[in-house]
């Protein structure tokens, strides 16, 4: 008998994806090659959601034996992500352990690792501290994580503060130094911003031994694919045309997609591979969005609140330019469009620099990266359809109560998400699937 698949490991909407992993073509070999290069630095970028930690996590899996994985915010300091990165390296240097890895690490450096350890503690009043003790230097770190076949991988980089990123910057080159003799070790950066140097604060010297790579949000073909896989593994149908669908309220977005196909799953009790094919109709479609809004309401509230705020000194907010952006139907507009319809409708003296500073404000993760720039054509659209459809719903609620500052959503205005997503599914009609 065929193995079966659990449905919530098939379409992982918030966890990187295994089973359905689709290769990424247009960056693997670029990724591959910066990963095998010894001495190499890896600086990830791109919009969250893009697929740099799913990207990551597999190819990592398919080249090396081991990853220290560290995650950042804002207050992470490089003493914590050192600390942290010796800590994950417990399980190579136990003394006790019987490594069945094709490598030994030999008992001096084990028994150097529980010193480290040692000192790492200090007793402060009642409590126990911890420190990077001075034995631990940027280049042990590296010998240490060498020793142990691995890499450092390092998520949300961008979110640290900047003597931080310069800090990171010098361990890098240790790293690089330090690849002569451990030819796997390295850094790979993960930062989910525009730019790579928005990641790390590099130096021009160290251009040339530093990958910055550029992961793109899914291309069509890459979400059909997605689709195509969970069909196979759970013995489901999507047809072609609620297939199209589903790629376009995802908009580049691997979460959606999962999100969309696993509901429609759910609601049909498939939890796990269908024993007949069950073939899914355009209700299921209709009621796994319906789950989608009801479900991230929340999450669509609080981008809507980030995207909107505005200090009261200033004259002018972001909240008049999404409204231009909404007003004026079309799904990318240039700056240019926004600025006459802004000076139309607001103000005749809207001040062009105001627009382009608020412009790059709201393609940042400090305002929930609500819109997004074509480069090749330097228009904006919204990043997620939903918010969009959530935006044209309070706007023309405000204009209706009056009430500035009134935006929370209730369930029947949930519902009437429902008809705006109509809306979108008109736009469909001009969308090119071949
Ligand atoms: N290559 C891929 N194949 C299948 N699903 C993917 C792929 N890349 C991303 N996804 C899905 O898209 C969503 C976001 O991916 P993630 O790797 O977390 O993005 P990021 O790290 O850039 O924010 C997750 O639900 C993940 O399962
Ligand atoms: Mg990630």
């Amino acid at each position: 008998m065929a193995t079966k698949n659990d449905t919530y490991s098939v379409f992982t909407p918030s966890q990187p994806a295994e089973l359905t992993f689709v290769e990424r073509d247009e960056v693997n070999k670029q990724l591959v090659d910066a990963i095998r290069t010894p001495g190499k630095q890896l600086v990830i970028y791109g919009y969250s959601g893009s697929g740099k930690t799913t990207l990551l996590n597999n190819k990592l899996n398919q080249l090396y034996s081991g990853v220290i994985e560290s995650q950042c915010n804002k207050s992470t300091t490089i003493d914590q992500l050192k600390l942290e990165a010796f800590d994950l390296l417990d399980k190579y240097y136990k003394t006790e352990m019987s490594t069945q890895k094709s490598f030994e690490i030999s008992s001096s450096l084990k028994s150097l690792y529980s010193e480290i350890k040692a000192s790492s503690k200090i007793q402060i009043g009642d409590r126990l501290e911890r420190i990077v003790p001075i034995q631990l230097t940027d280049s042990r770190l590296a010998e240490l994580i060498g020793e142990a076949e691995s890499c450092w991988k390092i998520e949300d980089f961008h979110k640290v503060e900047k003597e931080h990123k310069q800090r990171l910057s010098q361990i890098m080159k240790v790293f690089m130094d330090a690849s002569r003799k451990y030819k796997t070790t390295k850094i790979i950066t993960i930062g989910a911003v525009g730019t790579g140097k928005e990641v790390v604060e590099y130096d021009s010297e160290m251009k040339e031994r530093v990958s910055e790579i550029y992961i793109p949000l899914m291309s069509v073909d890459e979400l059909e694919d997605i689709i195509t896989k969970g069909e196979k593994l759970l013995n489901v149908e999507f047809p072609k045309d609620i297939k199209n669908k589903i790629v376009v309220y995802s908009n580049g977005l691997g979460s959606i997609c999962h999100q969309l196909c696993l509901s429609m799953c759910t609601n049909n009790y498939i939890y796990e591979t269908a024993d007949e094919k069950y073939t899914f109709s355009k209700t299921d479609l209709e009621l796994a969005i319906n789950d989608y809004l009801s479900q991230n309401s929340a999450t669509l509230k609080s981008t809507f609140d980030k995207a909107i705020k505005s200090s009261r000194k200033s004259k002018y907010g972001t909240t008049e330019i999404l409204q231009a952006i909404i007003n004026l139907k079309k799904e990318e507009v240039n700056s240019h469009e926004i600025l006459d319809e802004l000076r139309d409708k607001y103000d005749s003296k809207y001040p062009s620099s105001t627009l382009t500073t608020y412009l790059n404000q709201l393609i940042t993760s400090e305002r929930d990266e609500v819109l997004r720039i074509n480069k090749d054509s330097n228009t904006y659209y919204f990043s997620n359809p939903f918010q969009k459809a959530y935006f044209e719903l309070s706007f023309r609620n405000k204009s209706r109560t009056k009430s500035i500052g009134f935006n929370k959503l209730s369930a029947d205005e949930i519902l009437a998400f429902i008809q705006a997503k109509k809306e979108i599914e008109a736009e469909l009609e001009d969308y090119d699937f071949d």
